[in-house]
């Protein structure tokens, strides 16, 4: 009973903070990403990010696409068709929402 109660406290608990929260953060899921987003990736962006040495984010495993989006904007810079530059062939429509339903963990 004491156990019930208390798991009880811990779902109220839980639910207030969930409200609180400004915004849900979420994981972008790796399984996703395998199938999906890095053979875009591979096609569009892994050419020009393979290495620290020619831009600010490297995007050739899971961890640095991840990290690009936590700290390069990833998300804002192929939604807003910054990404890929210039005359680089741009991303479709439906690409470039599998890359910003995946972040969003939609
Ligand atoms: C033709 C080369 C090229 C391609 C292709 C390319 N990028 Fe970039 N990218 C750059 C360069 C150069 C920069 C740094 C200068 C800039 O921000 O304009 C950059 C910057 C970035 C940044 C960092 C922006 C910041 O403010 O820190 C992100 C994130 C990014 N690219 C993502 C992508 C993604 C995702 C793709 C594929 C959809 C892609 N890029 C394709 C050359 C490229």
């Amino acid at each position: 009973m004491i156990r019930l109660f208390f798991l009880f406290i811990l779902f109220i608990f839980n639910s207030c903070t969930w409200n609180e929260l400004p915004e849900v953060i979420c994981v972008p899921d790796e399984q996703i990403y395998l199938d999906l987003v890095r053979p875009i990736i591979e096609s569009n962006c892994i050419s020009c990010h393979s290495s620290a040495d020619d831009s600010p984010a490297v995007l050739v495993t899971y961890n640095e696409v991840i990290d690009a989006i936590n700290n390069h904007s990833l998300r804002e810079e192929v939604v807003s068709r910054r990404m890929p530059i210039d005359e680089y062939t741009p991303l479709s429509s439906s690409e470039i929402n599998i890359i910003k339903n995946w972040i969003d963990c939609e």
